[in-house]
């Protein structure tokens, strides 16, 4: 098959531009969202990591910046968290594997970025080397174990993470540290833990950062399955 032919196949996450062959028709659209995540103004000669990079769009658009970019993903369903009642509707769910597209995008794009597959409980210092600048947007609320995720981060952040998450919207939890277990009920097989923002921020502090500042709150919405997407925060959480 052409590479035409399998963009066009590829259902993709992400929404690139990918020059001459056009732009994917992506589930999300991040570019407009882009200003929430408050990124340095220039990334250039910093080692940046994406965990959970998906398709790659933050990657691409930290090397167009002047990083050097190592990307983390799974390569399918089976090294992700999933309620363990419902593996087979994961399974289904996921037949594909997570990083056809990533790895389309970066030989169309001729991109220099590492990409390993590898889970975030796996990121270590010895693995990976140690980063300036540790993103990992949308993710935490797809593992069982968040906070021990964060801790994984922080073992390789020299400067800043970066972290976006689905959050709380609702005054009334906003006072104490607070998280939802969403395993049982929700439609989605792999989704635990939606904390407020207070428990966002603590739960950054409690993995070893010093300080934590809230940058944005924004809802994602999806271009294709409408109600789909969340309520994030992203906090920057410094060493
Ligand atoms: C909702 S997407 C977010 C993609 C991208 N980070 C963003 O902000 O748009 C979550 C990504 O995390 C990956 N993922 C799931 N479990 C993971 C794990 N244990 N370690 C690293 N990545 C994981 C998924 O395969 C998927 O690519």
């Amino acid at each position: 098959m052409n590479i035409g032919d399998r963009i066009g196949q590829t259902q993709w996450y992400h929404t690139i531009d990918l020059g001459k062959f056009g732009v994917t028709a992506g589930v999300y659209d991040h570019r407009e969202y882009l200003p929430f995540y408050g990124l340095p103004s220039e990334l250039e000669g910093w080692r940046v990591l994406d965990v959970g990079a998906g398709h790659g769009f933050f990657s691409f658009h930290f090397e167009e910046m002047g990083a050097d970019v190592t990307a983390i993903n799974p390569r399918d369903w089976r090294e992700e968290d999933c309620v363990p009642s419902r593996t087979a509707e994961w399974a289904v769910e996921n037949a594909t594997p997570n990083d056809d597209g990533l790895l389309l995008a970066k030989r169309v794009l001729k991109s220099n970025v590492s990409y390993r597959r590898m889970s975030i409980y796996d990121i270590t210092p010895a693995r990976l080397g140690l980063f300036e600048m540790t993103f990992c947007g949308s993710l935490l609320c797809h593992l069982m174990n968040p906070l021990m995720a964060l801790g994984r981060i922080r073992a390789v952040t020299t400067k800043v993470a970066i972290v976006a998450t689905i959050v709380l919207d609702e005054p009334n939890t906003e006072r104490r540290p607070f998280c939802l277990f969403t395993g049982l009920h929700n439609r989605s097989a792999n989704t635990f833990w939606i904390p407020n923002h207070i428990a966002f921020q603590e739960m950054l502090i409690a993995a070893g950062f010093s300080k934590v500042n809230h940058v944005a709150s924004f809802t994602l919405r999806s271009r294709k399955i409408p109600g789909e997407g969340g309520h994030h925060a992203v906090m920057h959480a410094y060493v």
